[in-house]
This record gives C-alpha cells, structure tokens and sequence, in this order.
C-alpha cells in the first residue's frame, strides 16, 4: 500500500514537472550506458599568484602507481606525482586549470585555453574528465561514441601529442608518449654547447635561449631526415615550440628565471618539483609564451608540411588573416565536427570550452567550428 502510494505520488509529480514546462527537452543528465553528466565552469580568476615554493607541505612527491596516467606533458606529471592534479592522471577542466595556475603561476585565460582544448580533443566533455596519459576507464568515449570508440587521452597521436617533441620520439619510431633517455642525452650536449655556466651546477649546465634555439632546430632536422611520415603543421609547429618556451618560462626557478640541468632532470627525468624551487613571480600568460617561442623559432625560421612518403612537402598556407588564427583554425580542422550537432548539457559544455579555446586567439568561437573527421 506504502509502495502504491509512493509510486503515485513519484509519477504525478513527474507529470507535473511535464506538464510545467512542455516546450522544454528534458536536460539528459544521464545517458543509457550510465554517464553522468558534470557541468563545466571556468573557474575565477587566482587571488594569488606571487611567487612561493613549491610544492608545499601538502604536495609530497608520491610515484605513480601501474594504473596511475602518466604521458607526455612533464608538466602535468609533475602536477600529478604531487596531488595538484588528482594522482590517478584523470582529470576535470576545472582540476587542470587550478592545477597549472597552483603549480607554475600559468595564466588562467592560456591554462583555460588549454585545458579546453585536452577535453575537446582528447578527453568526455559530458562527464568533464581527461586522462594524462592514455586510455582510462574513468573516462568512457562520448555517449553514442560521436567522437569514435575511445576518449584517448593526452597521449593518443595527433590534435595534441604530436611530433617533433622534445624528449618523445615520434609515432612510428618509437615510444612517443614517455620520457626518452637518448633524446634527453642529445638536449643535454645543446645545454653544454650553448648554455651559460652556473657556481652550483657547472660550467655550461644552465638552459637558456640559444639552447632551444639550437636544440628545437636539430629536433626538428633529424625528424625531417628519419621520420618519413612527420607532420609539422601550423598548429603542431607552434605548439611544439610553445612547449620549448614552457621550460624557458615555467620550469626556470621563479627567483632568478635560471633553469639549470639539475633543474632540468628533475622535471623532464623524475617528473618532481626541485627541492627549494619557486614558481614564476607573475602569470605567464598567453602573449608572453608566444613571444618566447617566436624568439626560439626565429632564430632558425620553418615552414610548416609534411614528409609524404618521405618527401617534404610545404602545407598551402591557412591564410586566415595571422599565424594565430591560422593555429586556431588549424586545431578545429582535426576537432570532431559532430561536435557541432550535440544538443542539451553536453552542448552547453562544448560551447564552454570552445570558448575558453578560442579567447586568446581573439577568434569567434560561434564562426569558427570544429570540422575534423570523428574519432581521429
Ligand atoms: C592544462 C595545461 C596543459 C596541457 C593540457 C598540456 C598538454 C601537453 C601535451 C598533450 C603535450 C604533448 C605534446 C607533444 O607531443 O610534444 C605537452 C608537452 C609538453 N608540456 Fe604540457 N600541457 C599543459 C601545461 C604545461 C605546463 C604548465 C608546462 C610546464 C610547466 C608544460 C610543459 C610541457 C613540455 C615541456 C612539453 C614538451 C615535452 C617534450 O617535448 O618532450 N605543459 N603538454
Ligand atoms: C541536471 O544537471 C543540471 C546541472 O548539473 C542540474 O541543474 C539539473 O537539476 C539536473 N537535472 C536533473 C533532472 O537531475
Ligand atoms: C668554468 O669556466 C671558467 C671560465 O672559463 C673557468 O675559469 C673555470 O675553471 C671553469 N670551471 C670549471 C669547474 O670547469
Ligand atoms: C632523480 O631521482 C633519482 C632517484 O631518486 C636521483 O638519484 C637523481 O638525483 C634525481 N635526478 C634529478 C635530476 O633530480
Ligand atoms: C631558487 O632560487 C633560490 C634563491 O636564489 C635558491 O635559494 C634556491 O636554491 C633555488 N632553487 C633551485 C631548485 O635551484
Ligand atoms: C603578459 O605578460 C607579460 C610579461 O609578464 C606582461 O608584460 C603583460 O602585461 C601581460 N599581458 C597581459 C595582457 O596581461
Ligand atoms: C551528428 O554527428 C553524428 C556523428 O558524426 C552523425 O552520425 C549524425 O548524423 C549527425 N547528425 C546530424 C543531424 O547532422
């Protein structure tokens, strides 16, 4: 009788509800393969951003475990090994932006940006996680898989890992997705080549400018003459010298900006904070990371192709007005374009964070649409 009650009164009000709002779609919260839908946000700008050591007494390094994610962002890792993202390598939007703001005085708008674009590319936007590494159960495919059978993760090949990286070789060539100790060894002999001399660590063991330059161009010669399919696009290119101006600017101690090789090995080999390190005295936002890797690129300037069968091949320009937006629009040319006909929550993530992608571009993100093929 309790039960014929309760059920009565659990479908009138159902009814009611209906009927309130009839015009309304029910907003889907939970999908038939059991996801559940998590609203994304993007999160206040810091209150503090001065400099401090890091980590603090609440972020010991703690190794990651077998099922922990792990790939080919040192700087994540890092984040990871210390609990400022979650240890298992899987996480939100938000986790990811607080993350680097925490860890390295990233600038929100660029760590937005980022972050946006590792749940749009290789993470599920309706349930708002990413792994750090490759394939995790904690994150199922899109529901209805519009965006293929897998998530991926940070490490799956192409829209964001990609070639010509510092310590990763390419795909095809080797493991592309973890720390590599030949590559390591070849960035070392640039720092004792052209970097400047330290009273801790030694003559020529401090990074500087000139050994990205040096080193990024030798990367990307020796990609070019072994890896008879590289991809260098517009996007890849940039962002991959924007990775070499990370090291130069959120790795260096926040100090005295010096980044030296104890420094160094520390982040790139033992993915853990340096004892007694500071993180950067002001936000390194978008602009000041594009400087910086213009600075490294320009002193041995690249056009952007591909080795077709071995053969390099120059891409047709983009020519959408500046190299910024031709990145942009570059990065929506291999975002899923069913992305376009969600509809209901995971829309309204979608939206969210095409936005936050497409802010320090200067870009509509209204006008510029993802067109890629799904679950590539
Ligand atoms: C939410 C923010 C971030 C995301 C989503 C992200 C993601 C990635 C991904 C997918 C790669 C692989 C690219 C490749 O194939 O080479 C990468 C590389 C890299 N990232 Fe991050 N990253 C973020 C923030 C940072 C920060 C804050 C730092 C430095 C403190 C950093 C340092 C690097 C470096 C140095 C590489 C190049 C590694 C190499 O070439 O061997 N990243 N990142
Ligand atoms: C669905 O999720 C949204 C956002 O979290 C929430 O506001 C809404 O109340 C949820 N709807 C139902 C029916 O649970
Ligand atoms: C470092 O270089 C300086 C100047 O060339 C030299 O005097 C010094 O001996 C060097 N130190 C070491 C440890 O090699
Ligand atoms: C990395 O960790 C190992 C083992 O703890 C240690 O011996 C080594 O000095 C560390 N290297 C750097 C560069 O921090
Ligand atoms: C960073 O700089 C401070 C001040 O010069 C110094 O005390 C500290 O040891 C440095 N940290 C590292 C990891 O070099
Ligand atoms: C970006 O950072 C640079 C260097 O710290 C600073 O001079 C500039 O004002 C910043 N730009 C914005 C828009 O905050
Ligand atoms: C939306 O995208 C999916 C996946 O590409 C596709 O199967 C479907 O036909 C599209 N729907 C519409 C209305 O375009």
């Amino acid at each position: 009788m309790l039960t014929a009650i309760f059920t009565f009164l659990v479908a009138t009000s159902v009814f009611f509800r209906a009927t309130a709002s009839p015009a309304a779609a029910p907003a889907v919260n939970t999908t038939n393969d059991g996801q559940t839908f998590v609203k994304i946000t993007v999160p206040p700008f810091p209150v503090d951003t001065s400099l401090e050591v890091i980590p603090d007494s609440q972020h010991p390094f703690v190794a990651p475990g077998p099922n922990d994610k792990r790939g080919p962002c040192p700087g994540l890792n890092t984040l990871a090994n210390h609990g400022y993202l979650p240890h298992s390598g899987v996480a939100s939007f938000e986790q990811l932006i607080e993350g680097v703001e925490a860890g390295y005085n990233m600038e929100h708008d660029l760590a937005s940006a980022l972050s946006a674009l590792a749940i749009l590319a290789r993470g599920n936007a309706f349930i708002n996680l990413v792994s750090l590494g490759g394939e995790s159960d904690l994150v199922p495919p899109l529901p209805g898989k519009i965006d293929g059978p897998t998530a991926g993760g940070l490490a799956k090949h192409g829209r964001f890992e990609g070639d010509v990286s510092l310590t990763r070789h390419d795909i095809g060539e080797g493991d592309y997705q973890n720390f590599q100790d030949d590559l390591y060894d070849q960035f070392l002999t640039y720092v004792g080549r052209y970097g400047n001399d330290s009273p801790t660590t030694g003559n020529a063991s401090v990074v500087t400018l000139p050994v990205l330059q040096e080193y990024k161009h030798h990367r990307f010669l020796s990609e070019q003459a072994s890896n008879a399919n590289l991809e260098f696009s517009i996007a890849r290119m940039i962002l991959s010298y924007d990775d070499a101006a990370f090291v130069l600017n959120f790795f260096a101690n926040g100090t005295d900006n010096v980044i030296d090789t104890a420094i160094l090995g520390s982040f790139f080999r033992n993915q853990t904070f340096p004892t007694n390190w500071y993180r950067r005295s002001s936000p390194g936002n978008f602009t000041f990371i594009q400087d910086t890797a213009a600075e490294i690129l320009d002193a041995h300037p690249l056009v952007p192709g591909t080795n077709k069968n071995g053969v390099w091949t120059p891409d047709a320009p983009l020519n959408t007005g500046s190299t910024f937006t031709d990145v942009h629009f570059n990065v929506m040319q291999n975002l899923a374009s069913s992305l376009n006909n969600v509809t209901g929550n995971l829309k309204t993530n979608v939206e969210t964070l095409l936005a936050a992608w497409a802010k320090p571009f200067g870009v509509d993100p209204t006008k510029v649409r993802p067109q890629g093929t799904p679950g590539q």
